[in-house]
């Protein structure tokens, strides 16, 4: 099937692609033309595992073309994806603008039956409202459909070919049924359902994720009050089958595009129903809470932290990615920098987006233990893997104080101790 994507972000390049690879014929389309010109030579606009490589594929392969134009292209496609980026406005909502501007240009342009598959995290009702703005230039027949996407960035690749469900919901069975056709290499739950259903889903899962983590913090606060280890206690209770094991990772809270944003606009969402979503406010107070943790933390250590020398592991917002939005990481840094600290930070992908907002007087190091020279408190931010095995005889005779803050409690508590680091985890 001949396919068109609307934007180029992370939900809209990996669905271009992973449905080009399904065997698809597919045009992504974006409205910045620098973006489409670099996507054209296999040049992309974020890190992500594997994605440059198969985009590349596609792009030899002729599955998949990148262009700037919805209009030259409207025509030769039977389905639309809708992956435009839903931003947060200032009361923590959704903005539709871009979502309603591509509806707009569908409408104006459509001669002939389409399927518009909206996968843009949007509030129930969005595909109502495509709808609307669609008929008010377009009067023949079309469906809507939302399918929402549950990437991870980072695994994102993994995740296209291997999701947990697909979810479909509309008012038409024949637009239902091709969706799902489009799908059917991918072995996987299609579960069929209604627009406000489907566009509930992204939200309802995203927003339980968050609950968990927050959860798990209250309790890895609580740890330390009570002399528990958090990691232990997170462990047992995931054995329990109806907890399970995931996102049961306690730390200096959540962050990145999706979460925070998602969460506020659920609760908002709520809000303007007349329902008050009363965890969702703690959920969020909670992360909130979770980045000043940290920050007393240092505080306890140093109380006067002006002039001294923090050596920060990670920037980004977790691992496998060079995203750095919401990133507890930028925050820490931001305080201690507003604080006098001198810093030293290292983060494998993550250092060019963070020298755009960051300012100058930052020490960026080519490895790890550069960053640790002289170094008098060493915090890991991100949960990069690698940062597990380095060379930590090697890092402890290259700071100056032996001080570890793991805000992501990464490391092996048992090791670092018996290589004589003062170690700080959070609940341990
Ligand atoms: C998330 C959802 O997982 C995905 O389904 C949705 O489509 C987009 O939002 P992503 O933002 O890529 O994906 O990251 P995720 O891996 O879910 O982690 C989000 C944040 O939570 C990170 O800051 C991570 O460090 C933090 N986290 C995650 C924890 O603090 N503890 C955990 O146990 C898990």
């Amino acid at each position: 099937m001949k396919i068109l994507i609307v934007g180029t972000g992370y939900v809209g390049l990996v669905t271009a692609v992973g449905l080009a690879e399904l065997g698809h014929e597919v045009v992504a389309i974006d409205v910045d033309q620098s973006k489409i010109n670099k996507l054209k030579k296999g040049i992309l606009p974020f890190y992500e595992p594997d994605l440059k490589k198969i985009v590349l594929k596609n792009i030899r392969k002729k599955q998949l073309f990148f262009n700037n134009s919805l209009k030259n292209n409207l025509k030769n496609c039977q389905c639309i994806f809708i992956c435009v980026g839903t931003p947060p406005k200032r009361d923590g909502a959704a903005d539709l603008k871009d979502v309603r501007r591509v509806a707009y240009e569908l409408g104006e342009n459509m001669k002939e039956y389409k399927i518009i598959v909206n996968k843009s995290t949007v509030p129930v009702g969005t595909g109502q409202l495509i709808k609307k703005i669609v008929k008010k230039n377009y009067s023949g027949d079309f469906a809507v459909i939302s399918c929402p996407e549950f990437l991870r960035e980072g695994r994102a690749v993994w995740d296209f070919f291997h999701p947990d469900r697909i979810i479909i919901g509309g008012e038409d069975d024949k637009a239902i049924a091709t969706i799902i056709n489009l799908f059917k290499k991918i072995k996987t739950k299609k579960i069929k359902t209604t627009l406000e259903t489907a566009e509930l889903v992204k939200y309802a899962s995203n927003a339980f994720l968050t609950t968990k983590i927050s959860f798990i913090n209250e309790i890895a606060n609580l740890c330390e009050k009570v002399g528990a280890d958090v990691e232990e206690v997170a462990f047992s209770m995931g054995l329990d089958k109806r907890i399970g094991p995931s996102f049961l990772k306690a730390g200096i809270g959540y962050g990145g595009s999706c979460f925070p944003k998602d969460v506020r606009a659920l609760k908002q969402l709520a809000g303007g129903h007349g329902y008050k979503f009363r965890l969702l406010k703690s959920v969020i107070e909670v992360n909130r809470h979770q980045r000043r943790v940290i920050i007393k933390k240092i505080k306890e250590i140093f109380p006067k932290i002006k002039n001294k020398k923090v050596a920060i592991l990670g920037l980004a917002f977790k691992d496998n990615t060079d995203d750095i939005r919401e990133s507890a990481a930028i925050e820490i840094i931001k305080i201690l920098k507003s604080q006098g600290a001198k810093i030293s930070v290292y983060d494998p992908q993550a250092m060019a987006n963070a020298k755009k907002i960051l300012n100058s007087k930052i020490n960026y190091c080519l490895n790890p233990y550069e960053a640790c020279r002289a170094a008098q408190l060493l915090i890991i931010a991100t949960e990069w893997p690698q940062f597990k095995n380095l060379n930590w005889q090697r890092i402890k005779r290259l700071m100056k104080n032996d001080i570890i803050l793991d805000g992501k409690n990464l490391l092996d508590k048992g090791k670092m101790l018996k290589m004589r680091f003062r170690y700080i985890g959070v609940g341990r």
